[in-house]
């Protein structure tokens, strides 16, 4: 089995590249925190969990090299590394909740000779790849008994390991429901342009044996309309209070054709992608990438030179067309701000 991301004993940071999957399973080492914020970019290492635990590795990195005299020198280089990695991709509040969380750790123990604050911080960075690997399979738990005997459930991106720190939330609840014993298929969204469903998905999919049929996006409404889905269920990068949820581009589409036809829509996800800052998806900022992924295809171009391409990366589901949300303190189902309120507890500000 393969580790998405970890920290070494060597104190670097290891992650699978997912730009070369499933052709090659490459590992590459980061050093600082500089060049975890490219690997953020670049997508090498990409999905909300997997990116929040990214970015707290990140800055125990740079916690690792900050030559500090006081603990205010400190915590403003640290916050300016934080800033950076923030920046790297906005849509998934994951990355953000990770760096907050370390700023939070570093506060608490502002008082301890730095040496000792920057062992803090790498136990706070591991830990919260740990937590993450426990709140995926507790997804899995709390939604496998959503997926009847016999199903066939469409899936889109990658919401497995690859884009956590392990186990997978939407992968994770099918993943739950195999190993009970249910007999299932999976139905993998090719997730254009990235692909993260053809390359990823698929991928993982078969190293665990479950079942998985490759489709491109534009197939799901006729298999819907054939009888050929019986659920969909897909991650999330962002939720916000009153239950909207962003998620990779062709989701909201997905979403649609799901409640045109019928069929139950679920969206697994952590505690960790609530944003309960946010009234509705309104306000939650969408990733536009290059529009180079669109107008080629594995590096050669395949529209015509000088033609305009749009590459807004995620959308926003609004609540209405969801039928639950499976997270790692339960299900929550409609409606979703008093659910979410109750299930964030305190601790989580509104
Ligand atoms: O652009 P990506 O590959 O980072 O987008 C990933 C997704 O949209 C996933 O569905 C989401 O992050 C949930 S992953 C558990």
């Amino acid at each position: 089995m393969f580790e998405t991301i970890e920290w070494t004993s060597a104190g670097v940071v290891r992650l699978l590249d997912q730009r070369r999957l499933p052709a090659e399973e490459v590992y590459v080492e980061c050093r600082d925190a500089a060049a975890v914020a490219q690997a953020i970019r670049s997508m090498q290492i990409r999905g909300a969990p997997a990116i929040g635990v990214a970015g707290a590795m990140g800055l125990a990195l740079a916690a690792q090299s900050i030559g500090a005299r006081s603990f205010e020198e400190f915590y403003a280089e640290l916050s300016r590394h934080g800033e950076a990695l923030r920046r790297t991709r906005p849509t998934a509040v994951n990355l953000a909740w990770g760096i907050e969380r370390m700023q939070r750790c570093a506060q608490q123990h502002k008082t301890l000779p730095i040496a000792e604050l920057v062992q803090a911080l790498i136990r706070e960075a591991q830990q919260i790849r740990e937590e993450d690997i426990r709140d995926n399979r507790a997804i899995g738990a709390y939604g496998q008994g959503l997926i009847p005997d016999g199903a066939a459930v469409l899936t889109h991106c990658n919401a497995g390991a690859l884009a956590t720190a392990g186990y997978g939330t939407a992968l994770g609840v099918i993943r739950a429901a195999h190993a009970a014993g249910t007999r299932l298929s999976v139905w993998a969204g090719e997730t254009r342009p990235f692909l993260q469903g053809a390359r990823l998905t698929a991928w993982e999919l078969q190293q665990d044996g479950i079942p998985v049929t490759l489709i491109t996006d534009n197939m799901a409404g006729h298999l819907m309309q054939r009888g050929e889905i019986d659920l969909v269920i897909v991650g999330a990068d962002r939720i916000a209070r009153n239950g909207d949820v962003a998620n990779k581009i062709g989701t909201y589409t997905l979403a649609v054709l799901a409640q045109a036809h019928g069929l139950p829509f679920y969206v697994a996800a952590p505690l960790s992608t609530l944003d309960l800052s946010l009234r509705d998806g309104e306000a939650i900022p969408i990733e536009e990438r290059d529009p180079k992924e669109v107008t080629d295809w594995a590096g050669v171009r395949t529209a015509p030179v000088g033609v305009r391409a749009r590459n807004p990366v995620f959308d926003v589901t609004p609540y209405r067309y969801i039928t639950a949300l499976i997270t790692d303190r339960g299900i929550v189902r409609p409606p979703y701000d008093a659910g979410l309120a109750a299930l964030a507890g305190p601790a989580v500000a509104l």
